[in-house]
């Protein structure tokens, strides 16, 4: 019979990126297996807090398609689901100067809305979407994001929902990019900062530190 692994291996080996991907992911700083116990809950969450109400999923692009897939499938209540494009203009990190690539197509005046991200940051995103959003007129705004990273806020936004808080680590996976890179990781992992130290295998220009 195989010697039993002390659990402190299994941990250790549990965040180690997959071979292939060891030269781009530092560690898995959250697994996949985590991931789908924390959308369970976030659903658990979320279809009590809208039971009876007149929901829409209002989702950002293109950073939510994993988890808000996910997340989707959980809720077992009645919604319509609209989405925002929402892109910070030039960089491929930094939010400052954002355009908007799709406008939202559902009326959602008077209804509940339930605004979806992946990953809370600075704010500003998300202050600017929701400043838009009111205008429209809906009941209310609830905010849901996978990860918050709360050491770099500089507008105030309070989520309420949050999947995971994370260090001040530029992490990708689950739908989370670098250059529209990694999002097909199963898991959220915190990339080598060589890749962004690197020049830019897309411009050939020297790519900055993200939002750093
Ligand atoms: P904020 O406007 O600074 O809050 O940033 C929100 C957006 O920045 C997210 O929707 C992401 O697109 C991007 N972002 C911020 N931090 C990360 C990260 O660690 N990995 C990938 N994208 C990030
Ligand atoms: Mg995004």
């Amino acid at each position: 019979m195989d010697k039993p692994v002390p659990k402190k291996n299994l941990a250790r080996r549990a965040q180690a990126p997959p071979p292939h991907w060891r030269k781009e992911i530092e560690s898995v700083l959250i697994s996949k297996e985590s991931l789908a116990r924390r959308v369970r809950s976030l659903a658990r969450q979320i279809e009590r807090d809208f039971a009876k109400r007149d929901l829409v999923i209002i989702a950002l692009l293109n950073g939510t398609v994993v988890f808000l897939a996910d997340l989707l499938r959980r809720l077992s209540l009645p919604l319509r689901l609209d989405f925002i494009g929402v892109s910070s203009y030039g960089g491929r990190t930094e939010s400052d100067q954002l355009v908007f690539t799709k406008e939202l197509r559902l009326d959602v005046s008077g209804r509940d809305v339930l605004l979806v991200d992946d990953i809370l940051d600075t704010g500003k995103t998300l202050s600017c979407v929701t400043a838009k959003l009111r205008r429209l007129g809906p009941r209310q705004i609830k905010i849901c994001v996978l990860l918050d990273k709360p050491s770099r806020r500089v507008e105030q936004i309070a989520p309420d929902y949050i999947g995971f808080t994370i260090p001040n680590h530029f992490v990708v996976g689950y739908g989370l990019d670098y250059a529209e890179r990694y999002r097909n990781l199963p898991f959220v992992g915190v990339l080598h900062p060589e890749i962004y130290q690197q020049p830019d295998f897309t411009s050939g220009k020297k790519a900055s530190a993200p939002g750093h």
